[in-house]
């Protein structure tokens, strides 16, 4: 099996002005090393539909990573727009990842449930959303990680069915 092929997009004004440090996308990028994936490109954007959808959609059409995982902006405020970002580019929607995420979280925190985050597929690429914080996307991740790669296998043609579980 080739190794898979990830990108990570933090979406924060705050992150993209220099203005407060982003821990959570070094968080991603470090747990997808650590289960085998080779990061490819890391970004902070700001919370900005257009440019986080057009940034989403070029790493997809260009073939560039298998997976793009972004943190931030599935929130309530009112620059919060990575769900929509998402569901703009992507052709398929994977509402069993985000579902999945928000059912476990709970076990954390019953704010969980505030989470808009989506998931999606753009051709070969799959991207999921995950909350803002740091420890929302490692309570997040440790949960779905090992899950993604049989989906992953299965949309890049190296698998081609279920027979296996897990
Ligand atoms: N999910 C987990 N596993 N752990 C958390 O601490 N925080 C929640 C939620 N999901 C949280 C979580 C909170 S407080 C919010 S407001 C939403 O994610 C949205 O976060 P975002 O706006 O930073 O994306």
């Amino acid at each position: 099996m080739s190794r898979m092929r990830a990108a990570v997009i933090t979406s924060s004004d705050s992150g993209y002005a220099g203005e407060r440090e982003d821990l959570s996308g070094p968080v991603i990028a470090g747990m997808l090393a650590e289960s085998g994936y080779e990061v490819v490109h890391q970004i902070i954007l700001p919370d900005d539909r257009q440019i986080l959808g057009r940034e989403m959609a070029r790493i997809a059409d260009e073939g560039l990573a298998d997976l793009i995982l972004t943190t931030g902006g599935t929130g309530f405020s009112e620059r919060d727009c990575m769900p929509e970002a998402t569901a703009d580019i992507t052709e398929r929607q994977v509402p069993g990842i985000p579902e999945a995420m928000r059912a476990y979280s709970l076990r954390f925190t019953g704010r969980a449930m505030l989470s808009r985050a989506a998931a999606g597929i753009r051709r070969r690429t799959l991207i999921v959303n995950l909350p803002g914080s740091p420890k929302a996307v490692r309570e997040c991740l440790e949960y779905i990680l090992p899950q993604l790669e049989h989906g992953l296998q299965i949309l890049t043609g190296e698998a081609s069915n279920c027979a296996r579980r897990d």
